[in-house]
């Protein structure tokens, strides 16, 4: 689709059934019934960015941080890979503890139980990806968050918006599955900044995308911010699906945290992954990046019994690998 066409179904709301029917007939034709579920563990919430929207920047001094370590790490990841989890999504703030060498060992002893392993860790430059990458990992996710310029600048003091591209980029050069994906309401959005996301998720060939409604937090600078629309997120995530069939898409946790059946609706409207957390009880409520996150008390092993009896409810089966683009 180009641009106009994108504008004109994201403000057109008579279109919705249609075009959560025809997302959710593409996934099945092109990714099939089968969702992958991924173990997210949140293994800091120290953060030296300032990102506007997020309870985890560093000047939000109302958060009791933590940092696990590497044996807290591979003691989750060991869990996950026992309740059944093929992947491992390793996510924290940006946290320059974990240097290099740090990381590369937590990937190496990661890699040997056999996962395919995903980094969600922000910014870095070109030789610590690659360092990563000659490590193990085999994806990575950095959102994009918003293509509007101006606004992706007024929402990340001090970061560089060509950073980001560059980041992504190299990513993609590295070899790495590479998710990016954008928030959906964030103040002073347009729809047609919205078009411009899904292009670029396109122009990069994004091997997954996550799309996600903004929720204000309360120790942010938006905290009088108005949140994001379900469905407007909802249209950008099958819009997504349309025009990318083949790629991974989660139904997201902040879909779910402002609509109690936000990842199954997700699930039929285009999305075919869901990132249960692993991460131990006593850091949920620490990785507050926004409010009402759901999970704060489910355990791993109660996580993966209810989603999956959630995915089987709907007709769909629960994956058995790894979950590669076009495997
Ligand atoms: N620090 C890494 C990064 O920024 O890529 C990974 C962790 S970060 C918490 C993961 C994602 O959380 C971000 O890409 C952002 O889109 C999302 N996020 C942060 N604050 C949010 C909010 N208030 N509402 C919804 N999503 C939010
Ligand atoms: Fe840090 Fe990521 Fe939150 Fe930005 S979105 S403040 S980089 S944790
Ligand atoms: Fe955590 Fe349902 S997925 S309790």
């Amino acid at each position: 689709m180009n641009k106009a066409e994108l504008v004109n179904i994201l403000s057109d709301n008579t279109k919705n059934d249609w075009l959560f029917k025809e997302a959710d007939r593409i996934r099945h034709e092109n990714v099939g019934d089968e969702v992958h579920l991924r173990g997210l563990i949140e293994f800091s919430n120290i953060c030296k960015c300032q990102c506007k929207y997020c309870g985890l920047r560093s000047l939000n001094k109302n958060v009791e941080r933590y940092r696990l370590s590497a044996k807290e790490i591979l003691l989750a990841a060991n869990n996950a890979v026992e309740l059944g989890y093929k992947t491992i999504v390793l996510q924290s703030g940006e946290d320059d503890y974990f240097d290099t060498d740090k990381m590369c060992e937590i990937i190496k002893d990661i890699k040997k139980l056999d996962v395919a392993l995903t980094l969600s860790i922000g910014e870095k430059t070109y030789e610590e990806y690659k360092a990563y990458k000659e490590a193990g990992a085999d994806r990575y996710l950095l959102r994009i968050e918003t293509t509007d310029k101006n606004l992706y600048e007024s929402m990340h003091p001090k970061a560089s918006y060509e950073n980001r591209i560059q980041c992504l980029y190299n990513l993609k050069k590295l070899g790495f599955e590479t998710g990016t994906g954008c928030l959906v309401g964030l103040p002073s959005q347009t729809i047609e900044s919205l078009a411009d996301d899904i292009l670029f998720f396109k122009e990069l060939d994004a091997d997954m995308v996550g799309i996600g409604p903004f929720i204000p937090h309360g120790q942010t600078p938006l905290k009088d911010a108005k949140q994001g629309d379900f469905w407007l997120a909802l249209k950008v995530m099958a819009l997504t699906r349309l025009n990318l069939p083949d790629i991974n898409i989660p139904a997201t946790t902040a879909m779910e945290t402002i609509n109690s059946n936000g990842r199954i609706i997700a699930l039929q409207s285009g999305a075919n992954v869901v990132m249960p957390n692993v991460t131990s009880l006593e850091y949920r409520e620490k990785y507050e990046i926004y409010p009402g996150k759901i999970c704060l008390n489910d355990s791993a092993e109660q996580c993966r019994k209810c989603i999956g009896n959630k995915i089987l409810s709907i007709g769909r089966t629960i994956s058995e690998n790894f979950g590669f683009r076009n495997s």
